[in-house]
């Protein structure tokens, strides 16, 4: 591959911005470059210094006046899911026993998984997002599908074979023992191919017996190293199905706790009604607490107090996501948006800075995987998004009386979708303009 030089309006996050007024926590170039060498980072800094570093005949793409960031990351997600966005429930436990279990168990035929897997990677790309942590169903034909595309397009993705072996329609359970046998082999053959990693996904407590969870538990003996994955406390009926279900734990935290399923690898989606018992837990064990905010307001599961618990004495470590098809858009801004509105419901702010640090270096970090992706340092994957501010008419209009940076991230986000993202680049090959805008 020949090296590539971007040029464009860089931002990258250096740590957590303290504040909307917090200029350290970010480089910014207004004339930036990006040297892109085998995929990878190879120089960042003022477009004229970088040039002068690349050598004579570097091809140059000129996304001037756009900006260019580490592509987006979506930390929670139903691959499955495509063609349940937009269906029309009350509550979780309907929303999973009316739809969502129904279309899953579509995905034992490995046609319609790899149709909906070539559909799948199209939206993330169309959307900016280059890494995302995807459950599959519970067929291993729906984690060999997804981990092949992502092969094929040279993506970083985390995604698992759901675990599930009751309270589900018959062709959506697997057995404690194919659970195992069969996530083991998800990993034998998909894990470190290309940029994949298999995630352990037990997909909830209610939808696992106890001799399931000992499966997961062995799992995650056997291969520490794996992210775990599944959801926590997201609605009120299914905490305390939950609870009835394990009455010897000491509230639904303490079920995963129990099978040795918390840790700094864990991503737990939702995590809405937590006591300070549970929060303790999570942050004792350095799990992450996954906010999905257009699902949570779209099933109506609840508010996440996202900075509440942030600052608590013993801080939680979060992360945001999609979680679609119970959220309703592939969007990361979208997601953003919808986050700070709940934030102002409960009366805390979140500023534009925060939510973009969140959307790229703040899931990089919760997926640990700040070592290859969530920023544009030097040696680091170069998967991009660029985005354009004035992208619909309404918003290049509002654009005419932006003057600062975070007054153009904040309409990005309150007003930007996918046709904001102009570009998306996967290890440093431009991908939109394949699937279309
Ligand atoms: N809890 C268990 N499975 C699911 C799912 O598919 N979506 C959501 N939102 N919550 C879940
Ligand atoms: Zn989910």
């Amino acid at each position: 591959m020949t090296k590539t030089l971007i040029r464009g309006r860089l931002l990258t996050f250096k740590r957590a911005p303290m504040s909307l007024t917090d200029t350290e926590s970010y480089t910014y170039e207004h004339d930036g470059g990006l040297l892109v060498d085998e995929g990878k980072i190879a120089a960042i800094g003022n477009y004229t210094q970088v040039k002068a570093t690349a050598p004579a005949d570097v091809e140059e793409i000129d996304h001037r006046p756009h900006l260019v960031l580490p592509g987006l990351i979506d930390t929670h997600l139903h691959f499955p899911q495509m063609q349940v966005i937009a269906s029309y429930a009350g509550s979780l436990l309907e929303w999973l026993n009316t739809y969502t279990f129904h279309e899953e168990c579509r995905f034992v035929e490995s046609d319609h998984a790899a149709r909906i897997a070539t559909r799948f990677y199209d939206e993330m790309i169309r959307h900016g997002t280059t890494t995302a942590a995807a459950y599959c169903s519970v067929h291993k034909t729906s984690a060999d599908a997804y981990f092949a595309e992502a092969v094929k397009r040279g993506m970083c993705m985390v995604g698992g074979k759901v675990m599930m072996d009751r309270n589900a329609p018959q062709g959506l359970l697997d057995t404690p023992q194919t659970s195992y046998d069969e996530t083991r082999a998800v990993i034998g053959e998909w894990h470190g191919k290309g940029r994949n990693y298999v995630a352990i996904t037990p997909r909830f407590a209610i939808t696992s017996t106890p001799e399931q969870m000992q499966a997961a538990q062995a799992l995650a003996q056997e291969f520490p190293d794996l992210h775990i994955q599944t959801h926590l406390s997201e609605n009120l009926d299914e905490i305390r199905y939950t609870c009835e279900l394990y009455p010897q734990a000491k509230d639904y935290t303490d079920i995963y706790a129990r099978y040795g399923l918390l840790g700094a690898k864990t991503l737990l989606g939702h995590a809405i009604h937590l006591s300070d018992r549970e929060a303790d837990v999570l942050s004792e064990t350095g799990s992450v607490a996954v906010h999905c905010p257009t699902s949570n307001l779209f099933i109506g599961s609840g508010l996440f107090p996202l900075n509440a618990i942030r600052r608590r004495n013993k801080p939680v470590r979060v992360a945001v996501a999609t979680d679609i098809g119970g959220g309703s858009s592939y969007s990361m801004l979208r997601t953003l948006d919808e986050a700070y509105k709940i934030q102002q419901i409960l009366g805390e702010r979140l500023n534009p800075l925060d939510s973009f640090h969140l959307m790229t270096r703040g899931n990089a970090e919760a997926l640990s995987l700040i070592d290859r992706i969530g920023t544009l340092e030097v040696g680091t994957d170069a998967d991009l998004v660029v985005l354009d501010a004035g992208a619909t008419p309404a918003m290049a209009l509002r654009m005419e009386a932006v003057t600062t940076l975070p007054e153009e991230l904040f309409l990005l986000q309150t007003m930007g979708d996918d046709r904001a993202v102009a570009e998306t680049y996967v290890a440093g090959k431009a991908m939109k303009r394949g699937v279309g805008s």
